[in-house]
C-alpha cells in the first residue's frame, strides 16, 4: 500500500515536473496523504476539505461539496463554483445548472439519478479559472470523492475538469466524446462541454446531448 502511494505521489511531482511546477510538492505530498489513508465516508471527506489551507476559501462564501444521489452510477464533474453556487452552497444552481438540467432531463435523467461536483471547493475569486496549483492540490480529493461514490461513469464537464482528472494538456477538441480511463479510478470517464460554454456557443448542444445518450446508453447494456 506503501509502495502505492509513494508511485502515486511521485507520478504527480513528475507531473509537476513537467508542468514546472515545484513549490507544492510537500501541500499535495499532504492532500495526497490525506485523501488515501484516513478518509472512508463522504461527511469525513467533507469536513477533511474544509481545513485544506489555500486562499480562495477567504473570498468565498460556503464550500460547495457534491449533491444528489451518493450511490449514482453517474458522476458529473465540473470545474468550481460560480457566484450563485457560492451563495447557496450547492453546485450547479446558477444559469449553467439550469442549462445541465435541461440537458439531463433530455436523456431522462436528473439530479436524483446523478451525483454532482466540481474540481474545486470554493468559488475563485471574479470566476476565474482554478490555477494548476489549485487543481493539484484537491485533484487527491477529487479522486477520493469520485471513489466514495464508486459510480460507472464520471463525465467531466469542460476543459479544466476533463484536463484535471486526465491529466493531460490535449484539448476539449481532442478529449470531447472519447471515452477515457485512469489507474485511480475503476470508472469510465467521459469528457463532454461544459455547460457555460454551450450558453456561449448553443451550436454545440448537439454534441453535448449525444455525450449524455452515449453515457445513458451504456448505462443500459
Ligand atoms: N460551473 C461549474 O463548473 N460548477 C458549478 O458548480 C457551477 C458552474
Amino acid at each position: 500500500m506503501q509502495e502505492k502511494n509513494d508511485k502515486d505521489i511521485s507520478q504527480v511531482l513528475e507531473w509537476f515536473a513537467d508542468t514546472g511546477v515545484h513549490d507544492i510538492a510537500s501541500d499535495c505530498n499532504v492532500a495526497q496523504k490525506n485523501a488515501k489513508t484516513e478518509i472512508n465516508t463522504l461527511a469525513e471527506l467533507k469536513e477533511v476539505m474544509k481545513k485544506v489551507d489555500i486562499s480562495i476559501k477567504a473570498c468565498a462564501l460556503n464550500m460547495v461539496f457534491g449533491v444528489g444521489n451518493e450511490h449514482a452510477d453517474i458522476l458529473l464533474l465540473g470545474e468550481a463554483p460560480g457566484a450563485e453556487e457560492d451563495r447557496q452552497g450547492i453546485p450547479f444552481v446558477g444559469q449553467s445548472g439550469q442549462l445541465l438540467d435541461k440537458i439531463l432531463a433530455a436523456v431522462g435523467l436528473d439530479r436524483t439519478k446523478v451525483y454532482i461536483t466540481n474540481i474545486l471547493p470554493w468559488r475563485p475569486p471574479g470566476n476565474r479559472t482554478p490555477t494548476l496549483q489549485e487543481i493539484t492540490l484537491f485533484r487527491p480529493y477529487v479522486i477520493k470523492h469520485i471513489s466514495l461514490v464508486n459510480p460507472k461513469v464520471v463525465v467531466c464537464l469542460g476543459g479544466t475538469a476533463s484536463k484535471a482528472l486526465l491529466r493531460t494538456t490535449q484539448s476539449m477538441t481532442q478529449l470531447r466524446g472519447k471515452w477515457a480511463r485512469i489507474e485511480e479510478l475503476s470508472a469510465s470517464i467521459l469528457p463532454t462541454f461544459h455547460p457555460a460554454y454551450l450558453l456561449r456557443s448553443p451550436s454545440q448542444k448537439r454534441e453535448a446531448w449525444i455525450d449524455f445518450l452515449t453515457v445513458k446508453n451504456r448505462m443500459q447494456a
